[in-house]
């Protein structure tokens, strides 16, 4: 075996000066040529492969993708979690020396966004027509710098107990979230950091018109307690009975139902939002190889049917994954006709998060 040590014997070796010179130029030769090869060969033949994952879903989810993925494949992952929003944000920051390979889960809008902006690398994955129209097309917008892996519909969460405590009735619509019983009761996350409250104000956009849903979130400030940072945090404050309202993705709150606990999943009379979570590969990720395993590993129809056993209700982007019974469906509710284009783009995305900003975050609560 050729190794850097034993090299470096040779060399010496080449330096003594019993040896003849042509002999001793020959070795010196052979080991530079050597040498050079060696130091050519890449580091993930030499060392075991790695793969940084920043990770939009569900701790619960997230771990349970991470262990699946290194058990079957060897890849040593280190994984984070954060909101969408901070996602974007982090991957924005690197776009000169980028720290994360894959960037999988979260809302729709801050991956089309990245795409749009160039911080995302085109990827055609083999398995693209085995996924739901939905997923494909999410791709399709994005030039393939991202794909569709799962659906899900926005809602509103209610406590039962903590309303019935209040004297407060179940809210059914989106108007409801007005009335003055739920003063203090309310919370939604703050679109910021969050890609369900982002994707919850472009739904109320879409569905009233700007200036109509800015006047209705200025209303609803007032039964605000607080803009959470990540959007799965109303549920578990519901859960807790902390709050009366909460403003997240159905399945988040179905999580915490199935878990036990009284919480009650609406799913707005006007209409609701949803969302087509994404997934994309980091533009000049430094373990592409083990980034595109990754990619092509989570779009398989086996490995996202495990998202049952994390609690995920989600509904699944390939076709064959199995639907979990419970899970909140698109068909079943009355959707608007989201249009993931316009506000997954840059300018309207940043027009409205500043428009949040100044108009809603501001107020006093
Ligand atoms: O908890 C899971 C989930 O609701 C995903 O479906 C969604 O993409 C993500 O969280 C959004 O999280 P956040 O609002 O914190 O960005």
């Amino acid at each position: 075996m050729c190794n850097q040590k034993n090299l470096q014997d040779k060399q010496t070796l080449a330096s003594d000066a019993s040896l003849f010179p042509e002999t001793k130029m020959k070795i010196k030769w052979i080991c530079g040529l050597l040498l050079a090869s060696l130091s050519a060969v890449p580091l993930s033949s030499q060392a075991a492969e790695r793969l940084n994952v920043l990770c939009a879903a569900d701790n619960d989810w997230c771990e349970l993708m991470r262990n699946s993925f290194e058990s079957e494949t060897g890849v040593q992952v280190s994984m984070v979690r954060k909101s969408a929003g901070e996602i974007f944000a982090q991957i924005r920051a690197e776009a000169g020396n980028p720290k994360t390979d894959i960037w999988w889960a979260g809302t729709g809008d801050p991956h089309l966004q990245a795409a749009a902006a160039g911080y995302t690398e085109v990827y055609k994955s083999p398995q693209l027509d085995k996924l739901q129209p939905w997923a494909q097309k999410q791709a399709e917008i994005a030039g393939y710098r991202t794909v569709g892996v799962y659906a899900g519909l926005l809602g509103i969460g209610y406590n039962p107990e903590v309303l019935k405590r209040n004297n407060a009735p179940a809210p059914k619509c989106w108007k409801d979230l007005l009335t003055p019983a739920y003063r203090g009761e309310i919370q939604i996350p703050n679109p910021n950091s969050s890609g369900t409250a982002y994707a919850a104000i472009a739904t109320l956009v879409q569905l009233q018109g700007e200036a109509e849903a800015f006047a209705f979130m200025k209303k609803m400030n007032d039964n605000v307690n607080q803009y959470t940072k990540s959007g799965s945090a109303p549920a578990k404050a519901l859960a807790r009975g902390e709050i009366g309202v909460g403003i997240t993705f159905q399945h988040d709150l179905l999580k915490e139902t199935v878990a036990g606990f009284p919480v009650e999943v609406v799913s707005p009379c006007e209409g609701t939002g949803y969302e087509v979570g994404s997934m994309s590969i980091v533009k000049g990720a430094k373990n592409m190889a083990s980034a595109k395993r990754f990619y092509e590993f989570a779009l398989r129809a086996d490995v996202q049917s495990l998202a049952v056993k994390a609690n995920a209700f989600q509904v699944p982007s390939n076709k064959a994954a199995t639907i979990p019974p419970r899970a909140p469906r698109l068909e079943t509710v009355k959707t608007i006709n989201y249009d993931f284009a316009k506000y997954g783009s840059e300018e309207t995305r940043k027009r409205l998060l500043k428009r949040w900003d100044d108009e809603i975050f501001s107020l006093p609560r």
